[in-house]
């Protein structure tokens, strides 16, 4: 996908050449000087008419008109240089890359110095684009009939460069990787649940092990059964499709120590069961197993850039359906753990699953589990669209979840759980714990029930019901499935490699 190469950029034939512009005194400098002398002080006359804009996330294509063998040039605006930022610059980039898609092009080029300045390095250049460019190059096929216009997208990037393309290539196989896996994890978020069963999950978790090597276990009903895992098997007693408990090992030491656990809500569609949702909140429900594709991106992710830290990855899979078999409200259920739960409320089915896969991923010897799910319409009052909601028993272990969400641009604020809260979630008077202690801060309450599964283990908990989905496009991708989590999953990984080494 991407070349890099030392040349002169416009003295090569190329489609299209993506070029930063920061908005300095002096628009163009060193080569791009020399570019707008080729291009006749043009380019300098374009800024002056406002067809050129330097300003943060506007992007501009001008036709080279045949003055230099490149066919155009499309400019991004950087804002400021003294205010660069990563994150930004990955969404002005994005914006310059849409205006690019829209051309139908094979192939492109893009000016890596032009993005370098203070803040910015050429690594840190090559990285933002490559992901900036998978992000927002994202398109879900979907299922319509095949069209008289097929679909053209970019195959090959020529960037163009002065530093170490050694590392250039390394950075720009880490963004590219990074944006596929958070792509991959949007692709199964969008696919409808007639299209993506517990099975059809299973099945997919098993090609990732195939392709990198992870071991697999898929846990049938009949093992269920054997362990005990009354929990999960409650929710899905409603339901014609089979259970799955996903595994995915990735061992990175010789000892099965020191062991990462991740654990992803993978209800593939919640009616709510018998205390069924209204009809409006049914649709968007395909969306519930946001947190088990936010866990296979990352096992993408991690299977590609091999980090050095132990990895199991438990995933519970069922759809929350309605029959004459379905599990009910005020049933009392037995979950792998023990732990006995009344069950107030079959619509907060996602807790019950994972506090199954909690004792699971346990059981697989994790010393650290984090867990991520579509959890509550809750976190949405609270935080928004664009916030994930966490909740932790261990501050040290925040701590590290926080930077890597820094580090992957997704925003996450944690919810506090107090010992009270912790006393409405032990308050059944027939069960040891109940699944639905009522409205007041039920974030905070499905959390926290799921932490009653770590029991001592250090432990963090994302709640992606706000963030999982949006409905509006933004410059690094269309309305539907954001990915989220995937990345910070995946540079947690990365970073406990880091500290320890
Ligand atoms: N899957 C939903 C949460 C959800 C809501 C995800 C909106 C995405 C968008 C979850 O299983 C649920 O129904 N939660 C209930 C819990 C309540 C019954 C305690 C909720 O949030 O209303
Ligand atoms: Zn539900
Ligand atoms: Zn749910």
């Amino acid at each position: 996908m991407f070349i890099v190469k030392d040349e002169r950029f416009f003295e090569q034939e190329e489609e299209a050449v993506i070029i930063g512009l920061y908005d300095r005194p002096l628009k163009f400098e060193g080569e791009l000087a020399k570019l707008d002398e080729a291009m006749n002080g043009q380019l300098t006359e374009l800024v002056k008419e406002g067809d050129i804009s330097a300003k943060l996330n506007e992007a501009a294509v001008i036709p080279a008109l045949g003055r230099i063998p490149a066919k155009r040039l499309i400019f991004a605006g950087l804002g400021k240089e003294k205010q660069a930022d990563f994150h930004e610059m990955k969404e002005a980039i994005g914006t310059a890359v849409q205006r690019m898609n829209k051309l139908k092009l094979a192939s492109a080029a893009v000016v890596l110095d032009s993005f370098v300045c203070e803040n910015i390095s050429a690594n840190d250049a090559a990285q933002a684009f490559s992901e900036a460019f998978g992000l927002s190059s994202y398109k879900f096929k979907g299922y319509k009939q095949p069209s008289n216009d097929p679909e053209q997208s970019i195959e090959r990037i020529s960037v163009y460069t002065n530093a170490e393309a050694e590392e250039i290539k390394a950075a720009l196989h880490v963004g590219y990787v990074l944006s596929y896996g958070t792509n991959s994890a949007r692709t199964l978020v969008n696919m409808p649940a007639n299209m993506l069963t517990a099975c059809d999950m299973a099945d997919y978790a098993k090609k990732l092990a195939d392709t990198y090597g992870f071991e697999v276990e898929i846990l049938e009903k009949e093992d269920m059964e054997k362990l005990g895992m009354g929990a999960l098997l409650a929710v899905n007693k409603g339901s014609v499709e089979r259970p799955k408990m996903i595994t995915l090992k990735y061992q990175a030491q010789e000892e099965w120590t020191d062991v990462l656990g991740f654990v992803g809500k993978g209800i593939t569609f919640d009616t709510g069961g018998y205390s069924i949702k209204p009809k409006d909140g049914l649709v968007g429900m395909k969306t519930d197993m946001g947190g088990a594709a936010a866990v296979l991106g990352a096992m993408e992710i991690i299977g590609e850039l091999k980090p050095d830290q132990n990895i199991v990855a438990v995933i519970p899979s069922t759809d929350n359906m309605i029959s004459g078999e379905a599990f009910k409200p005020d049933d009392v259920i037995t979950s792998m753990s023990g732990k006995t739960i009344e069950v107030l409320n079959t619509d907060a089915e996602g807790r019950l699953v994972l506090a199954d896969a909690m004792t699971y991923a346990k059981h697989h010897k994790a010393d650290y589990l984090v867990d991520v799910a579509t959890l509550t319409g809750g976190v949405v009052v609270a935080l928004g669209t664009d916030k994930t909601g966490a909740i932790t028993n261990n501050d040290t272990f925040f701590e590290e979840v926080l930077e890597a969400s820094k580090e992957a641009g997704e925003f996450i604020w944690q919810l506090p759980l107090t010992e009270k809260d912790k006393k409405r979630i032990r308050s059944s008077k027939i069960a040891d714990l109940n699944n639905s202690p009522g409205r007041e801060g039920h974030a905070i309450m499905g959390g926290g029930f799921i932490g009653e599964f770590a029991e001592g283990t250090p432990w963090v908990h994302l709640d992606i019901a706000g963030t999982a989905d949006t409905n509006k496009a933004g410059a690094l991708g269309p309305s539907g499935a954001t990915g989220v989590m995937a990345r910070t999953l995946a540079l947690l990984a990365m970073r406990r490699m880091k500290n320890e080494g």
